[in-house]
């Protein structure tokens, strides 16, 4: 296969673990000079060294997503650095169980700060610069829960329903500017965070069988059949695709 993002400059955020170290790594693979964000430096420069020791080019942006003026600085120094930036993939997120009874206001307030807010901050940063090329590709990571409703996880099907919502406005807004916006909604997925929420259970066993017998599939999903999803999106194959909301989790919402 041709790779499809040579010359381009990716930005991903979130991109020191799970999904997004595995599509940033993908989007290198196929020639683009990534810029990885993660929260945590130390894992945003694992992600670069893993990216660079397989011959490609990446440099990390650390930093909080969810800060205006973190997020302004992040995509400064992409442009800066990159000269540009075609592709920006907000990916960065936490989730939280509960229902609206047992969420707290800070969690409430938290979880819609780090998942919605700052792919708001992180987008207006960034669209100037896709307008001023005519040309841009914005991929936001929400989840089956942005299109259906799992127990106890109120707060964050709220958030992820959120993610939908901007995901589709964005794209409407800017479809006659050559900005394509669409987001990914992955099942449940075997990455770190979710690997650590199992671990933290009473029974770690018990519920990584609960989680395993939902999936219509009998199992749950990688990473890297995500990051394939998102490289899709941000790829000139999607060129009709925008504001749409491609599920990928295994059935469960079928
Ligand atoms: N794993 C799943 O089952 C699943 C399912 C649906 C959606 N998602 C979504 O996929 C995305 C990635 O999740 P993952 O499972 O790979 O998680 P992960 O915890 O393995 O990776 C997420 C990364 O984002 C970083 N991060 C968190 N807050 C940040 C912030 N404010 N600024 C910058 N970086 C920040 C973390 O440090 C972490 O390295 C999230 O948006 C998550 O909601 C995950």
């Amino acid at each position: 296969m041709k790779p499809r993002f040579k010359a381009r400059v990716v930005l991903v955020t979130g991109a020191g673990s799970g999904i997004g170290e595995k599509a940033a790594v993908g989007f290198a693979r196929e020639g683009a000079t990534v810029a990885v964000n993660d929260l945590r430096p130390a894992k945003a420069a694992a992600t670069v060294r893993k990216i660079e020791r397989a011959g490609g080019k990446a440099f990390a942006v650390p930093g909080d997503v969810s800060d205006a003026a973190t997020a302004a600085s992040i995509v400064a120094a992409v442009e800066k650095r990159g000269r540009k930036l075609d592709i920006l993939v907000n990916n960065a997120g936490t989730g939280i169980a509960g229902t609206v009874l047992n969420t707290s206001e800070n969690d409430w307030d938290r979880l819609m700060r780090v998942n919605v807010k700052s792919m708001f901050l992180m987008s207006r940063a960034a669209l100037p610069g896709m307008l001023r090329r005519r040309k841009g590709v914005i991929v936001n990571t929400a989840s089956m829960v942005g299109v259906a409703a799992v127990k106890d996880r109120a707060a964050y099907t709220a958030s992820k329903h959120a993610v939908v919502g901007l995901t589709r406005a964005m794209a409407l807004d800017h479809v006659a500017d050559g900005i394509r916006v669409n987001c990914i909604c992955p099942g449940t997925t075997m990455t770190p965070w979710v690997t650590e929420r199992v671990n933290e259970s009473r029974d770690p066993k018990a519920t990584m069988a609960s989680m395993t017998a939902r999936q219509p599939m009998g199992r749950l999903g990688t990473p890297q059949e995500i990051a394939d999803g998102i490289l899709y999106l941000a790829s000139d194959q999607a060129s009709f695709a925008t504001g749409t909301a491609l599920v990928v989790d295994g059935g469960f919402t079928a």
